[in-house]
């Protein structure tokens, strides 16, 4: 590979399937969709709005003759709504990529059905349920990756999201979205060496997308694509950001190209805010391996359920 990597770099995916969450138009999932449906993937547009998967695959067999998408519902801030998604899933058969996209930025606090905070619920615990259920589908693919979106926002977090995630404690919006983001890379890195202790044939990468122009900003603040407001906040998110085709490649990079686990890709530009992408390096506190095993037993006793198991 010369000079930077581009998703025309990405090769054949035929016969390939992937699992993408959050794949509504404008957002970087669906972009990150449209693209591996380009180069020949079958893929799993999954998300909680019906409406808004059936515009996804729509948009995508408007661009790429013959792709083959298929619907998964979930949400991911419910855990029973992930695991009878995850039940639902095992009629896709063997999986090759899931990329762990979907995710809100700091709303106004919510408690969600489980008694979680909607951001540690959205953008880690429903992931983590969900990564959990399709690995064995993963696994019997003999090449299967994890994909997770973080944030440079991760930077921002001060300690790890370790504690009681049910415990009431003061709210502040951006510094849990930042504790979220941190918990990505946290999962990712605890999950590949897991993976390999285990011998599991399946590798975990993050990405992230540096400032890209989707409607994360929106839906977090005013919890609405629609309006005046949400308008006027779009435009003004867009025009300092790069696009979200581009804020995709990053993705699409620790998706497709030849690198190892626990992989983190970025873009390039300044402040790793835009640009092409290449492998970048994360906060110290993300390489935690201590803030790592404590995350990921809280979890999975939060979740409710222990992997990887070992392959006999
Ligand atoms: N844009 C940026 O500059 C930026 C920067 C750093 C990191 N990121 C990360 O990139 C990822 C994608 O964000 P985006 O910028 O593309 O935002 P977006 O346009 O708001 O898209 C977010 C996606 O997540 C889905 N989602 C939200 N809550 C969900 C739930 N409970 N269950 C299932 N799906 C849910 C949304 O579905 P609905 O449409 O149905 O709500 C939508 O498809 C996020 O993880 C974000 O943290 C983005």
């Amino acid at each position: 590979m010369s000079g930077a990597w581009t998703p025309a770099d990405i090769g054949d995916l035929t016969g390939r399937t992937a699992v993408v969450t959050g794949p509504t138009l404008g957002g970087l999932g669906f972009h990150t969709a449209l693209e591996l449906a380009r180069h020949g993937a079958r893929v799993v547009l999954a998300g909680r709005t019906p409406d808004k998967l059936g515009a996804a695959a729509e948009a995508i067999a408007a661009e790429v003759r013959g792709a083959t998408t298929e619907a998964l519902v979930v949400d991911l801030s419910d855990l029973a709504s992930v695991r009878a998604a995850g039940a639902a899933a095992t009629r896709f058969g063997p999986l090759h990529l899931l990329v762990n996209n979907a995710g809100i930025m700091a709303p106004p606090l919510r408690r969600t059905t489980d008694g979680l905070e909607s951001q540690m619920a959205t953008n880690h615990f429903g992931p983590f349920l969900l990564t959990g259920l399709l690995l064995e589908q993963l696994a019997v693919s003999g090449d299967g990756r994890v994909v997770t979106l973080s944030s440079q926002m991760h930077r921002v977090a001060r300690s790890a999201p370790v504690g009681d995630p049910r415990a009431s404690r003061r709210y502040s919006r951006w510094h849990v979205y930042g504790q979220t983001k941190l918990a990505n890379l946290l999962f990712t890195f605890e999950l590949d060496r897991r993976l390999r202790a285990a011998g599991i044939p399946v590798r975990a990468l993050a990405a992230h997308p540096g400032l890209a122009g989707t409607h994360l900003a929106v839906n977090g603040q005013l919890g609405t694509t629609s309006g005046l407001r949400a308008a006027v906040l779009d435009r003004a998110v867009k025009l300092v950001s790069q696009s979200a085709e581009g804020g995709a490649a990053p993705t699409l990079m620790a998706a497709a190209a030849d690198l190892p686990g626990a992989t983190y890709v970025g873009p390039s530009g300044p402040g790793e805010a835009s640009g092409p992408p290449r492998v970048v390096g994360s906060a110290r506190l993300a390489r935690d391996e201590v803030a790592q095993r404590r995350l990921w037993e809280t979890s999975e006793e939060t979740v409710g359920l222990s992997w990887p198991q070992p392959r006999g």
